[in-house]
């Protein structure tokens, strides 16, 4: 491999160093681009821009390949918990069996929220999406939580309250829309039993946890926990990057993880299934209109910006669905719609030939569902579960020796300098 690249502007050569991933990966740092030639690259959704160097998450995308620190997400996803999950992205390594101990122990003793937020959600006006209030909730956090002096104690101590306090805040916000009395976290059950009892424990009606629930949350959580530089993963680092508190840098993720081309595709994909019923549409008229250039209507749930073969996670969720469902002897006629499309989608040349593959939430939304979720929360799902990602990416960030503030440049495309026109002159009075 060269240790430079040689760019040629007008005659005049320009040496770039070439970086080198552990994976093999390759970059040309234009670092000194513009001080040296003038010239600033143009990447429009930065397909081609590398924002960092990361030892968090690696991905590639031609051969369905993702893990976490080292270890793939199928390894994790057959023998890891969710907290485990979270342990390794956010410290580098997997816990000991006392460090998971302690991790458990904080995660309890963090879980409850101060009892002034419930006024939050009881004066939201009904209806609001869940994102919104849970990106506002995680930066008020701040406000009810006085900072430490201590800098190292206070980051510790607001990446725990993250954790343990997302669920009983998604919870919350799910029970008090419905007008129901909210259930507190208890100590005596793990990460996402207590999830679960939080979300549909009742007086009248008592939760009973179902094992097989409880494995496809986890594996639902641990398939999302991170994705490098995805767009709320970048908007978590950009906003960081002004230093600003984690809390806000994370409200800022959930922000842009909200959107349907993003985490809002699990409920896109579930809505699209249902109008596909409702509408009694065909499967070869549903992809049809997918592949019309004149018609906005995309397939939901296929295609991603780095995977151009079947999305590791998707195989995997795809298995959790098929056994959730029939452990729970649930039918769900979304999950034969969605098979159908996808056997149409995978011989039919336009997706063929455009890469495009079912992603993580073609199936993820089914299993959300058969869990119980309403369709409106599935993108606060994805984001408990992105949540230890951002953190670690965050926290590379501030330790990054060579961090800057982001900024990228533009291309200007508008009127050359114009003169200012007075008022009157522009509008005649009446
Ligand atoms: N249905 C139909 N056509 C598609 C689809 C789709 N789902 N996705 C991409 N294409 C086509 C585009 O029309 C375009 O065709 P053209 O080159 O002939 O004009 C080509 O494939 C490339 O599409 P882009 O939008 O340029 O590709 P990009 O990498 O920017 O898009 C994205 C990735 C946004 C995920 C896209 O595939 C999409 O919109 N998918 C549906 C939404 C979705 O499932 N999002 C979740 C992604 S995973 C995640 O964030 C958790």
């Amino acid at each position: 491999m060269p240790e430079y690249a040689e760019l040629n502007i007008n005659g005049k050569k320009h040496k770039l160093p070439v970086v080198l991933g552990t994976e093999g990966e390759k970059a040309i740092d234009i670092s000194k681009l513009r001080q040296d030639t003038g010239f600033i690259t143009l990447d429009v959704g930065y397909g081609n821009t590398g924002s960092c160097t990361s030892s968090i998450t690696f991905m590639d995308g031609e051969n369905g390949i993702l893990r976490y620190r080292g270890i793939p997400v199928e390894q994790l996803a057959e023998h890891a918990t969710f907290k485990e999950t979270a342990y390794l992205l956010i410290h580098g390594r997997l816990p000991t069996w006392e460090e998971h101990r302690q991790f458990s122990v904080l995660l309890n003793d963090h879980s409850l929220v101060h009892e002034d937020m419930r006024s939050f959600y009881q004066h939201y006006p009904r209806g609001s999406h869940p994102m919104g209030i849970l990106s506002a909730m995680l930066n008020a956090l701040k406000s009810f939580y006085p900072e430490l002096e201590n800098l190292e104690e206070e980051i510790n101590i607001t990446v725990t309250r993250l954790l343990a306090k997302i669920r009983t805040l998604a919870a919350m916000s799910y029970k008090i829309s419905r007008g129901h009395q909210v259930v507190y976290p208890r100590p005596d059950l793990a990460y996402c039993e207590n999830f679960l009892n939080m979300m549909f424990d009742s007086p009248v009606r008592p939760y009973k946890i179902h094992p097989d629930v409880v494995k496809a949350l986890r594996l639902f959580w641990i398939l999302h926990a991170d994705h490098e530089q995805n767009c709320s993963t970048s908007a978590v680092r950009i906003v960081g990057s002004g230093r600003v508190n984690l809390y806000a840098a994370i409200s800022a993720g959930i922000a842009a993880l909200w959107g349907p081309l993003h985490g809002g595709a699990n409920q896109a994909v579930v809505e699209m299934l249902e109008n596909i019923q409702n509408e009694g549409s065909s499967i070869q008229r549903v992809i049809e209109r997918a592949k019309d250039k004149n018609d906005p209507y995309r397939l939901m749930g296929f295609g991603h910006r780095v995977y151009k073969t079947y999305d590791p996670r998707a195989k995997i969720m795809k298995n959790i669905c098929d056994t959730l469902l029939s452990k729970l002897t649930t039918q769900d006629p979304f999950l034969e719609i969605a098979k159908k499309l996808e056997a149409v989608a995978l011989k039919d040349d336009y997706f063929i030939e455009h890469n495009l593959y079912p992603n993580v939430d073609f199936y993820s939304g089914i299993v959300l569902r058969a869990i119980g979720i309403p369709t409106n929360m599935f993108p606060v799902m994805f984001a408990i579960g992105r949540l230890p990602g951002w953190i670690a990416q965050w926290l590379e960030s501030m330790n990054d020796p060579n961090w800057k503030l982001c900024r990228p440049r533009q291309i200007y495309t508008g009127p050359k300098i114009t003169d200012y026109v007075p008022f009157e002159q522009r509008y005649k009075k009446p």
